[in-house]
């Protein structure tokens, strides 16, 4: 049980990555807050990982609901010692479509939804002395643009500069800033991705999926479970020295 009595905060954990990675917090010995936008999907995800997971209906946009719910999983939980901030939203289109709102509502969410919710846990954490672990899901199309992404790509590609700066602004306070970066990872997510790029590249439904699936050098998608170690590792003592990292967890698809 390698997060035993620890407590953490997972945005966006009503599905696929941070619904996986709730569970397995769960199974290291932690007690997991999931928060959420919808509250239906977290309601029902907490009671499915069982009486050390906290459903919070969280809109990490809006700082009147940030700080509700910051609240309520703290008082629930008693401590906040891990954050993953792991909520985002997906767009493409070409850069004559962008519509100005669109492009509002994604950074909304990636961005400034990082930003202050990890505001929101240092702020805890200072104030209680035992340090802290924040991890940020960036992803591989923050490492570098593409043609049809440039909303989502500059998101992700703020999560990993804000990563940095966070990391190095908080480490004096033992509070350890990192993120993730995966790659293509299966679930409701590429649902949405398929669908843009059935849009815009005239694809049939699933066909982008498998291309992209298939010219991974592992040789497919990942799942999210391929992306648990990592998210654990992170939040370990043993991780104590790792400052202001984004770790590709890609299968091969993102060379430094
Ligand atoms: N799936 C992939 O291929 C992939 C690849 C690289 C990076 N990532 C990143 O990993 C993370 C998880 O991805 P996923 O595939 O599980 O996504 P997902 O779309 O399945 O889940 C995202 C969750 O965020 C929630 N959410 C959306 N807006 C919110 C808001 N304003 N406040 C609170 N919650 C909100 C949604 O309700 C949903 O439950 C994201 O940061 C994503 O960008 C995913």
């Amino acid at each position: 049980m390698r997060l035993e009595g620890k407590t953490a905060l997972i945005t966006g954990a009503a599905r696929g990555i941070g619904l996986a990675f709730a569970k397995a917090y769960v199974d290291e010995g932690a007690t997991v807050a999931l928060a959420d936008i919808n509250e239906d999907a977290v309601q029902a995800a907490a009671k499915s990982i069982g009486p050390k997971a906290v459903a919070i209906q969280m809109d990490v946009t809006r700082q009147d609901s940030i700080d509700a719910g910051f609240n309520k999983a703290i008082s629930a939980m008693g401590k906040l010692d891990i954050l993953i901030n792991n909520a985002a939203l997906f767009t493409a289109a070409p850069i004559a479509e962008i519509a100005r709102a669109d492009y509002d509502r994604v950074f909304a969410v990636n961005t400034a939804g990082t930003f202050f919710c990890t505001q929101a846990a240092a702020r805890h954490m200072i104030e209680r002395g035992e340090g802290g672990k924040i991890i940020n899901m960036a992803s591989q199309a923050g490492r570098r643009g593409e043609s049809l992404v440039a909303v989502y790509c500059a998101t992700k590609a703020a999560v990993i500069s804000f990563t940095q700066s966070a990391g190095l602004n908080l480490i004096k306070h033992g509070i350890n800033v990192n993120a993730i970066a995966p790659g293509v990872v299966d679930g409701e997510h590429w649902d949405v991705v398929d669908a843009h790029f059935a849009k815009y590249e005239g694809r049939k439904p699933g066909e982008k999926k498998r291309i992209v699936g298939e010219s991974v050098p592992i040789g497919r998608m990942a799942s999210p479970s391929d992306l648990i170690g990592t998210a654990i590792f992170l939040a370990t003592k043993e991780a104590d020295y790792i400052v202001a990292q984004t770790f590709g967890v890609d299968g091969g698809n993102w060379l430094a």
